[in-house]
């Protein structure tokens, strides 16, 4: 599964690509406001901190021709660039005619199996699928991931399933049952999937033992 970092912070595309797990980043209109620089300025940064991987930019506007523009501006900056555009006429309208274009789309706002099934047969390269705010009204966010994934792959469909909106760990467990191809999280919920006690307990005691036995590794006889 393809591990994809949500923000507009730069500083935290960087943290997470030094450890060399992540294959992308997404961003939305939220994320990059929050970031307080420029939107060109901004997805640029992260497509050179992040060489090779998807870099999701989302269009504004909400009628077709204007969303064209955007798009296609969007494109024109780097070619990781994914164009994300939102679950709605234009939309979907939108993500047929980049995919003709060759341009690679990703298609947000997604809570429903019906609602992908109108991205795959569009297009879409991904599909993002929001957990987190379906599961903040008492619904089961995952549910709806796992019968895209179903349909994707029941029907031969090429996109990908990106399961959005994750809020812990325990998202990202369910993401891999589901067998969805990507999960993207805040650095938070990313740096949290290093964390088990018994990983810290059971560091301490190798280092201990190491320590009391008075051992180096760069000393010739390995003994300090
Ligand atoms: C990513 O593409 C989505 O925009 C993001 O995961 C939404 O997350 P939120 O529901 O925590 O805002």
């Amino acid at each position: 599964m393809k591990l994809f970092l949500d923000t507009g912070d730069v500083d935290e595309v960087r943290k997470a690509a030094e450890w060399g797990v992540i294959d992308g980043v997404t961003t939305n209109p939220t994320l990059i406001a929050k970031s307080g620089k420029g939107f060109r300025e901004t997805v640029l940064k992260i497509c050179d901190l992040v060489p090779g991987g998807a870099i999701s930019a989302e269009v504004v506007a909400t009628d077709y021709d204007t969303m064209l523009k955007e798009a296609m501006e969007i494109a024109s900056w780097h070619e990781q660039i994914v164009v994300k555009v939102p679950l709605i006429e234009p939309g979907i309208r939108l993500v047929t005619s980049l995919a003709e274009r060759g341009v690679r789309t990703n298609v947000t706002l997604v809570f429903t199996v019906s609602q992908a099934l109108l991205a795959a047969k569009a297009g879409a390269t991904f599909i993002s699928n929001f957990v987190g705010r379906v599961d903040d009204v008492s619904g089961d966010g995952m549910e709806a991931v796992a019968a895209t994934v179903d349909m994707v792959e029941a029907y031969g469909y090429e996109s990908e399933v990106l399961v959005a909106s994750v809020r812990h760990p325990q998202h990202v467990v369910q993401a891999v049952a589901a067998r969805a191809h990507i999960a993207t999280m805040p650095l938070g919920v990313m740096q949290q999937l290093f964390k088990h006690p018994l990983t810290d307990l059971g560091l301490k005691r190798f280092l201990d033992d190491w320590n009391k036995a008075g051992l180096s590794i760069f000393e010739p006889s390995g003994v300090a």
